[in-house]
């Protein structure tokens, strides 16, 4: 069977249990993906690099096929250097669709040879965005269910 390695690359700022599933997702179809975390200044994340790093690598510790790493630069030329040939990202609605196929067509432009893959998490996750995270966790409201046991410790120690 043909091996094939995918990269996962996000903001991560936090990770949550959206991106969790996706990631459970595409290790069932992929023989390795790496959670490719982007150290991209000019997004102004909330948590640092190592913050965002360290939720990541905790919450997917024991997931067989799975690794994290950090990225810089052109997102394309990381999954070159990796040997991978997909990039995963994943929809929850409809409203993600054109910043998302933007992407999509942009890295295709700059490198045909790898694919965009989209997946679909579980429904209950649909609502989920990291920025939504933040607000609820910062106005004290709970995080249960909606982030790994991982991140909801960094969100306690942020407020
Ligand atoms: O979680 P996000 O913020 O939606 O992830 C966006 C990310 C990191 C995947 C995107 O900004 C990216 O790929 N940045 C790296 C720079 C790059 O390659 N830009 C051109 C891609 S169109």
């Amino acid at each position: 069977m043909k091996q094939t390695i995918a990269v996962y690359p996000g903001s991560f700022d936090p990770p949550t249990n959206g991106h969790l599933d996706i990631i459970s997702r595409a290790s069932c179809i992929f023989s390795k993906v790496i959670v490719a975390v982007s150290d991209n200044s000019t997004k102004n994340p909330s948590f640092s690099i190592d913050d965002r790093f360290t939720m990541l690598k905790e919450a997917t510790k024991g997931m067989r096929g799975v690794e994290t790493d950090i990225f810089s630069g052109l997102l394309v030329n990381y999954v070159r250097r990796k040997k991978a040939t997909v990039i995963i990202r994943g929809l929850r609605a409809v409203s993600d669709f054109e910043y998302e196929f933007q992407m999509a067509l942009m890295n295709r432009r700059l490198n045909k040879k790898i694919e965009t893959v989209f997946l679909m998490p579980d429904e209950s996750y649909t609502y989920i965005s990291s920025s939504l995270i933040k607000q609820v966790a910062r106005l004290g409201g709970t995080m249960e269910g909606l982030v790994p046991r991982s991140v909801e410790r960094f969100l306690k120690e942020k407020k």
